[in-house]
């Protein structure tokens, strides 16, 4: 009989709870005697002995539920070695949790910071299998994460609305999609929204591209604009800066985000109107789409044979629409950003999408 300990981490996003179905459903199929034990808030749960011993019934009629049956919460990796109050050593403290449970491993859902936890506890001796989740689609090592396609079906509806409105009044509307370091979620929701003007933090843009154009949009007699916007977009003048003065000229900046600053440069510049609209957390709310059921699915029955074969201290990962398990310590600490020189930039340019950078 198994005693598996499972958490959610980080930045919530839908099919969580469909990927913990596939594991959970999995153990329980291979012996109904499986202990599962769920840590509430991510990592908290496992510092502070926080849980619930699960009942396969808890884990029915959750496949198309949004959010986390278990919670979350960020627990930044960089303050994992220092200690809290009163001295409190988290990573022992989790080291502790994890031995009195006698778990046999630790299963953990999460985006980039709580990958790299899972392999600091993986190299401090746990069993760990992780899974990659998130909205942004940037975790190295696997081609697909969960939540990715139900956000990017969200903010392509987004674009779709902002399409009828922008064409009856002329407008420029700048939809801003979530992303601070990557644009994964812009591109896609970009191009599947049909938005004209793309900006990706990966390619830094040059005002003076956006703004032509816009107007090479109005001389061919289009009345509005639609730009997808990542929020982590960036100016080419500001790429230069160091981060230290980056973060403190946007913390003395006018502007809420990039957009806002966009969106008044243009109005002022053409003096046609500008409006913002930002989705915000709806990208990461509400039920699972179809597509990111199966990826969950999978996803998690996979973990679950990694867990039944006892392979650990790896990630359950898409490759080639295989699922392979990948080290940790291969994930841990990198990025999968968009490569402006890939095929799918290529082919949006060439039908005349404008990623502000043409100039
Ligand atoms: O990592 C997922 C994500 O939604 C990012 O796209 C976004 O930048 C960030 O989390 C927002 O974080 P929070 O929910 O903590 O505001």
């Amino acid at each position: 009989m198994m005693r598996v300990g499972m958490l959610t981490s980080g930045g919530d996003c839908q099919a969580l709870n469909a990927t913990m179905r596939g594991v959970a459903k999995t153990l329980y199929n291979a012996d109904p005697d499986t202990q599962i034990f769920g840590f509430e808030e991510g990592y908290r749960g496992l510092m502070y002995n926080d849980y619930i011993l699960m009942k396969p019934n808890d884990f029915s009629g959750i496949l198309t539920k949004g959010g986390t049956i278990l919670g979350s919460s960020r627990q930044p990796f960089k303050l994992m070695r220092v200690p809290g109050e009163n001295g409190f050593n988290k990573v022992e403290a989790m080291k502790a949790t994890y031995r009195n449970l006698k778990l046999d491993c630790l299963v953990i859902l999460g985006g980039n910071g709580t990958q790299k936890t899972a392999n600091l506890l993986s190299e401090e001796g746990l069993n760990i299998v992780s899974l990659p989740k998130t909205i942004d689609n940037d975790i190295y090592g696997t081609d697909m994460t969960f939540g990715f396609q139900s956000a990017v079906d969200i903010a392509t509806n987004a674009i779709d609305c902002i399409h009828t409105t922008a064409a009856s009044h002329g407008r420029v509307f700048i939809v801003e999609l979530m992303g601070h370091k990557v644009g994964w979620l812009t591109l896609h929701a970009g191009i599947a929204g049909g938005a004209d003007i793309i900006l990706l933090p990966e390619m830094p843009y040059n005002f003076d591209s956006v703004l032509m154009a816009v107007k090479q949009r109005n001389k061919a007699g289009k009345r509005f604009s639609i730009l997808a916007v990542a929020e982590g977009a960036i100016s080419q003048e500001d790429a230069q800066l160091s981060k230290k003065e980056y973060q403190k000229k946007k913390a003395n900046s006018p502007f809420p985000s990039v957009s806002y600053e966009l969106g008044k440069k243009i109005q002022d510049a053409l003096g046609q109107e500008v409006r913002i609209v930002v989705p915000g957390h709806t990208q990461r709310g509400g039920s699972p789409d179809a597509y990111d059921r199966v990826v969950a699915t999978r996803l998690g029955a996979a973990a679950g044979r990694m867990i039944l074969e006892g392979k650990y201290g790896c990630m359950a990962a898409f490759k080639n629409n295989e699922i392979v398990p990948v080290p940790l310590k291969e994930v841990a600490g990198r990025l999968k950003t968009v490569d402006p020189k890939s095929d799918i930039i290529r082919e949006a340019r060439d039908m005349g999408i404008s990623f502000g950078n043409e100039l």
